[in-house]
């Protein structure tokens, strides 16, 4: 008898031809024709709700059996929402590293802060589990790597959440301009604006009752507990998270490096600062960044506590070559002559935004989709985690430039700092003793 996994593995690897007759009423039975993938859902307080959203949409094929959060209440309520979702309860759990013992787990989503996301993405391939992490892959660029090599030595698939590389007008916008929409694309501009509001100055409180802070912090230096930290405001301090450049910048670099064709460059500057509040907020609020190829260049601006939109848009990418420019954003793509005349117009919908993707959204649908059928049927992944590293690392380059005030050289072929140890030293960072990522 062929079990689950094996009839799963099989198809992740592209052969054909296995019939199993049995029909699987629950998670724990051996498939049947109308097999399901289980994913284990991990990090459940926002983005993740856009996962159960694109796992309803995708239910024909996929099934949540676990949620886990080392907040109870935020497990609590997600679990609630899934039964309501999808009309039966998941398996809830604090412990991430149990459900990963489990074998009828196929997939895992990790949605947690940034500290546990390469770490737990390489446990999570290693178990033999098939992952979705979301953007960025990694901390550091030292850890983005060692999650590609995991990838590799696991041979379990991971797809990165930049989820517009699964939007087909971007799919078809992207191959226009590589068969020359725009002449030879040479220079992309990409841009987010938002009014986030000041986070204040924390208190070392007591950790709440429901929180397992140990568990939260994981591969991080140990920390006494904050009241502005948990959840969401990690993402500001450098402990856990990686600034707006990662948090945002991600989706649109990604865009405009497929768009023009380019790996990492060869330069990278960054320059802004924490000019909006004076509180906690350990990265910048306004950032100016740049990489330099030896003909093409890529711009990122984030101004994240002012709204001012340009291009009358809060997020996007301009991609201006010898013959036009396409604008992209998450709604649609606009082409201008060379003299910035409109010429044409795609829209999906009423405008773009820049508010979080928490909820249903096409293109994160898609995304999970195209996971599903990579796994089923060997199906090209849209982001698999090598290519959506390479957006990650430059990313991380801009926060090592910014933080060390000066200009990066860096090797093109794998994006490592040359001859400037101080900013080489920040590829990097400190774990807590006992708990470092290793493949
Ligand atoms: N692709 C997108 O468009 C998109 C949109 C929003 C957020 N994101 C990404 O999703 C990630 C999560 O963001 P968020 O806004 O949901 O953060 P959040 O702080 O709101 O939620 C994170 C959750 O993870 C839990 N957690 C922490 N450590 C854990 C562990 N070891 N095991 C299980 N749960 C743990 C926390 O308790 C919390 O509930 C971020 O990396 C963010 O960049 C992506």
């Amino acid at each position: 008898m062929v079990t689950r996994r094996e009839f799963l593995d099989t198809l992740a690897t592209g052969a054909a031809g296995l019939a199993v007759a049995s029909s699987a009423k629950s998670y724990g039975q051996i498939l049947g024709s109308n097999e399901r993938l289980n994913f284990a859902v991990i990090g459940l307080n926002s983005r993740a709700y856009a996962h159960l959203s694109s796992l309803k949409a995708n239910k024909a094929s996929a099934r949540i059996t676990h949620v886990v959060d080392v907040d109870s209440t935020i497990l609590a309520k997600y679990a609630a929402a899934t039964e309501k979702e999808l009309g039966y309860a998941p398996v809830a759990d604090k412990d991430f590293r149990k459900v990963l013992e489990l074998k009828d787990v196929d997939v895992i989503t990790i949605a947690t802060p940034e500290q546990w996301h390469a770490p737990m993405a390489i446990l999570g391939l290693e178990a033999g589990k098939h992952v979705y992490v979301e953007k960025p892959c990694s901390h550091n660029p030292a850890e983005g790597a060692l999650l590609v090599a995991a990838q590799k030595k696991y041979g379990k698939l991971c797809q990165m959440g930049t989820q517009q590389r699964s939007s087909a007008f971007t799919i078809d916008i992207i191959e226009k301009i590589h068969n020359g929409l725009v002449g030879r694309p040479y220079f992309a501009k990409c841009w987010y604006n938002n009014t986030r509001k000041s986070i204040g100055v924390g208190k070392v409180v007591p950790v709440p009752a429901t929180l397992d802070w140990d568990l939260w912090q994981g591969p991080a230096p140990r920390q006494p507990y904050r009241d502005n930290v948990h959840p969401y405001n990690w993402h500001w301090f450098k402990t856990w998270g990686t600034g707006e450049t990662l948090n945002n910048g991600t989706h649109e670099v990604d865009v405009c490096r497929w768009a023009l064709g380019v790996d990492f460059p060869n330069r990278v500057t960054a320059s802004g600062g924490r000019y909006h509040f004076k509180d906690d907020w350990q990265f910048y609020d306004t950032l100016v960044t740049s990489y330099e190829y030896d003909d093409k260049m890529i711009s990122w601006e984030g101004s994240c506590c002012q709204g001012m939109r340009y291009f009358n848009r809060g997020r996007g990418s301009l991609i201006e070559g010898t013959e036009g420019t396409v604008m992209i954003d998450r709604d649609g793509y606009e082409i201008y002559d060379l003299g910035g005349k409109k010429t044409s117009e795609f829209k999906v919908g009423k405008e773009t935004t820049t508010a979080d993707l928490v909820g249903a959204d096409s293109m994160t649908d898609a995304h999970f989709a195209n996971l599903i059928a990579g796994i089923r049927t060997g199906e090209k992944l849209h982001s698999p985690v090598a290519v959506g590293n390479v957006a990650v690392t430059m990313l991380q380059l801009s926060n090592i430039a910014w933080e060390v005030n000066r200009e990066l050289h860096l090797d093109p072929t794998d994006g490592k700092i040359q001859n400037d140890p101080k900013s080489a030293a920040l590829w990097n960072r400190e774990y807590e003793k006992g708990w470092e990522p290793k493949i």
